[in-house]
């Protein structure tokens, strides 16, 4: 990736919520992009040679005591840059001109038309619909700037110095409400840093490759397989790297879905031709697990176990010098963020997660990609879209959907429950696209019911579907009522000791995603 990374764009981050976005949009136009904190090194973020800039937007004010500041080094640099919202405040304070409070603040769509010529809105409509959110605006701009579009509320909707390529936006290209954002980003990229479209599934995996064989040096990996889509491309690429010096270990903890655990086996041993280990644990989790029923309870007992059987293989395995990891960009990011004020609501878990006290050196090929990215990979490394598409899936697996005492005989109900609802969503497209995640929780509650002409008293199962982009906020997808019909009488009648379902139609926030 190194001769992939120089001439990519920096974005420099002051807080918005879309920096990581930004990011993703220029990456899926074949330009490298990374994210850095607005306050770091300037050595650090310009480590790649970056062609240009992008300033994200944030929560803060320009003239706000401790609101972050343009790094100096950037208007040195004598490259393009592109402000987005405050990222086109600082920018213009920065630069001389004047920023202050809207009268009205404008949030959601707006209609901005644009005055040619400027490379930024080269070949858009002269009316575009975008996404504004902002309370600033500019009222003076510096010097060498001209106003290259305007809506209702923004006079200065997008600015412009075309004589030093600094441009500013008061809208947010990167969302796709933003009618044109795409090529207008495409524009900043192409027609004035003049990047090179370099960055794509094959690149990567070349490059990849190599830099894996470089840095194992001869020597045999491992890597912790759990199934979901990181693990299963890090182990794709790696074994397509150093092919039998890399060992998995699959832990089957008896938490996944239906049929999970023999297509892990299948997959990777048989079709991929991969050297699997995979260990049943079931009964050592859940004589472990016997009473407890608090969801943080739980939680840690199951990542300590995991880590504990799987540190237990790798012991068995003599000579190993590398763990490889499938950690993604936005762990990277997420890790590096400042979360001193986060709360702790769950602690998470990732079965398949560092074992911190082994000795390894770690390789972690997909710490600069994206989840949509690491699919891309997965797609041309020849996985099946099985695994590629799957859901995200929790470390703790079932055990977080089974709630109350955990038993053999209440998560094989629970997995047919689940395979009947997910069939159901995937006979009607709704699995892939359509909704984020899409699950059943079985409850520690028993209903009374009629069957036939008898009495029940069963326990009672909730379904859970939301949709969402990035998992922190969601929303419960409005499913269509024959199915939730069609998935209820299914549940009720083939899945013995269920006689109620109920669908879960709380958004997160208040709720969670899952329910423990
Ligand atoms: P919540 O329930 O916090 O879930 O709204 C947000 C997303 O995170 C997933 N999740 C986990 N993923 N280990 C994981 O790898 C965990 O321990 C874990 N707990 C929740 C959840 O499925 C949803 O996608």
């Amino acid at each position: 990736m190194e001769n992939l990374k120089p001439g990519g764009i920096a974005v420099i981050d002051f807080g918005s919520q879309y920096t990581q976005l930004i990011a993703r949009r220029i990456r899926e136009l074949g330009v490298y992009s990374e994210v850095y904190p607005h306050d770091g090194a300037a050595e650090h973020i310009n480590q790649h040679q970056p062609a240009g800039y992008v300033l994200s937007g944030g929560p803060s004010s320009v003239y706000e005591s401790g609101a972050p500041r343009l790094p100096q080094f950037l208007l040195e640099s004598e490259r393009p840059i592109l402000g987005i919202c405050y990222g086109m405040q600082l920018l213009t304070a920065a630069l001389g001109g004047v920023v202050a409070a809207a009268r009205e603040k404008e949030y959601g769509p707006a209609a901005i038309s644009h005055q040619p010529p400027s490379p930024l809105f080269d070949g858009l409509d002269p009316e575009l619909q975008v996404w504004m959110s902002h309370g600033d605006r500019i009222e003076a701009l510096p010097a060498g700037f001209r106003a290259l579009a305007q809506s209702d509320n923004s006079p200065l909707a997008a600015i412009g110095d075309l004589a030093r390529d600094y441009y500013g936006l008061q809208f947010h290209p990167e969302v796709r409400h933003s009618a044109g954002g795409r090529a207008i980003l495409s524009n900043f990229l192409f027609k004035i840093c003049r990047c090179q479209p370099r960055w794509s599934a094959a690149a990567f995996i070349d490059d990849a490759v190599r830099r894996i064989r470089e840095q194992a040096d001869g020597e045999r990996v491992l890597l912790a397989l759990s199934g979901g889509v990181d693990s299963a491309v890090a182990g794709a690429l790696i074994h397509r790297a150093i092919g039998e010096r890399l060992t998995c270990i699959f832990v089957d903890h008896g938490m996944l879905r239906m049929g999970e655990a023999e297509a892990v086996v299948r997959v990777f041993r048989q079709e991929q031709g991969m050297k699997l280990i995979a260990v049943n644990a079931v009964e050592h989790f859940l004589t472990a697990l016997k009473g407890i029923t608090e969801p943080e309870a739980k939680r840690k007992l199951i990542g300590a176990l995991f880590i504990e059987r799987f540190n237990e293989e790798a012991q068995k395995l003599r000579g190993i010098r590398f763990l490889a990891q499938g950690t993604i960009y936005p762990d990277v990011i997420e890790s590096a963020a400042d979360s001193a004020a986060a709360k702790t609501i769950k602690s998470h878990h990732n079965v398949g997660g560092l074992p911190q006290d082994l000795q390894f050196e770690l390789i972690e090929p997909l710490r600069d990609l994206f989840k949509d990215e690491v699919r891309k990979i997965g797609e041309a490394l020849g996985l099946p879209q099985s695994i590629i598409w799957r859901q995200p899936f929790p470390g703790p697996g079932l055990a977080i959907r089974c709630l109350g005492e955990l038993t053999w005989e209440r998560l094989e109900k629970l997995r047919a429950a689940d395979a009947i609802f997910t069939g159901e969503l995937a006979a009607s497209g709704l699995l892939r696209g359509g909704t984020a995640q899409s699950f059943a929780v079985l409850l520690p509650v028993k209903s009374v019911g009629v069957m036939g002409d008898n009495r029940s008293y069963e326990e009672v199962l909730a379904l859970r579907s939301v949709t969402t982009d990035d998992f922190m906020t969601a929303d419960w997808s409005r499913l269509p009522y024959d199915l939730l019909a069609r998935v209820s009488a299914r549940i009720v009648n083939e899945v013995p000791g269920i006689n109620r379902v109920a669908y879960d139609i709380t958004s997160k926030p208040p709720g969670t995603i899952e329910w423990e």
